[in-house]
């Protein structure tokens, strides 16, 4: 089966081609990092019409990097949620359209469920069940995953997303947009144990998160070091941001491994752009690894928003039958 997967939740417009929901045809991912650049953050109403510009030249680049037509195409998979509302209504408008103009069946895929499943994308992948953290600009949320469409939510950021919080402080001492990939690198030659910030754990048996209390303390520290003319030191800012993230991946780390030990579950995968973080990645193996837990890293191509990981979970429903209705609509919050 060749499904055809679109997405388009927040600012990348992604279209992707997939053969029997793992082997990638194609996979063309169109970022918009240069129209947000100078604010910082994500502007929805730039991203929706960004994307309506890119929508066909990206599935058209996709069919014919495929070397396929709509003829060859068995299924649409289409992001409906959760995600910014005007950016997944041009995907899923579209998805529509050419489902309806072409006579195939679509399914509407949650963005979770998604990120859950790009481990599939690699050659090892992981048996269920296995508890999935997703950390991304916009989620912070663990799961135990015990098949396609069997969740069960184990906890989940009570304020800021992880990667929303490496986007403020990066926004803070003025490194630019998105903030993940730049502290990544700043990191690597700072002391990540130069400024103490707090570790946010709540109870010792909740998996729950909170990063608003980091994100300030960094604020405070940066008002109480005041910017030198020429700027701060380059030392500074890596110390500081090192330690920042030192603070966050301690928690995402220790609240995953409690996850799996809790569940009584020895597969751990990540997921989300965060996961596409360096540090992360080694921190998790180190700390499973006398533990006896298995840890399932997809490549940071398929960690960032991309529509291959929508071609998977699409295929699975496809291949059960199921159908999404015309009707369907795109929904800003979409629990798993
Ligand atoms: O999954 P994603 O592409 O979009 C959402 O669904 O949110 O994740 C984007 C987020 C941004 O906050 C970005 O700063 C962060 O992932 N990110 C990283 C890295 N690469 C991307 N954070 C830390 N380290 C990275 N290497
Ligand atoms: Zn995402």
């Amino acid at each position: 089966m060749r499904v055809l997967a679109i997405e388009t939740s927040c600012d990348d417009t992604g279209a992707a081609v997939l053969l029997d929901g793992r082997k990638i045809l194609s996979n063309i991912v169109s970022s918009q990092v240069s129209v947000h650049q100078k604010y910082g953050g994500v502007v929805p109403e730039l991203a929706s019409r960004k994307h309506i510009e890119s929508i066909v030249p990206i599935v058209r680049e996709a069919l014919e990097t495929a070397g396929l037509t709509l003829k060859g195409i068995d299924g649409i998979a289409v992001t409906q949620g959760p995600g910014l509302i005007g950016s997944l209504l041009v995907g899923l408008s579209f998805a529509k359209s050419v489902a309806l103009a072409a006579g195939l069946p679509f399914v509407g895929v949650n963005h979770i469920e998604a990120h859950l499943s790009a481990i599939f994308l690699e050659e090892k992948p992981p048996r269920f069940p296995f508890v999935g953290l997703v950390v991304s600009g916009g989620h912070t949320s663990l799961y135990r995953m015990d098949g396609f469409g069997k969740f069960a939510r184990l906890g989940q950021t009570r304020d800021d997303a992880a990667g929303e919080a490496y986007d403020k402080v990066a926004k803070l001492l003025g490194l630019g947009y998105p903030g993940g990939p730049i502290i990544d690198e700043l990191s690597k030659t700072g002391n990540r144990g130069a400024i103490r910030f707090p570790r946010p754990v709540l109870s010792r048996h909740s998996l729950d998160f909170s990063f608003s209390g980091v994100k300030t303390a960094v604020v405070n520290y940066v008002k109480t070091h005041p910017e030198p003319a020429g700027g701060y030191p380059e030392d500074f800012v890596k110390d500081l941001v090192s330690s920042f993230q030192e603070a966050v991946i301690d928690v995402l780390v220790s609240k995953t491994v409690q996850a799996a030990q809790q569940e009584g579950v020895k597969r751990i995968v990540l997921a989300g752009g965060v996961a596409a973080n360096q540090r992360l990645r080694q921190r998790i193996m180190e700390e499973s690894r006398g533990r006896k837990l298995n840890v399932y890293l997809p490549s940071p191509l398929f960690c960032t928003d991309n529509a291959a990981m929508v071609g998977v979970v699409g295929h699975e429903y496809l291949k059960r039958g199921m159908k999404s209705p015309l009707s369907l609509n795109a929904f800003s919050s979409l629990p798993l």
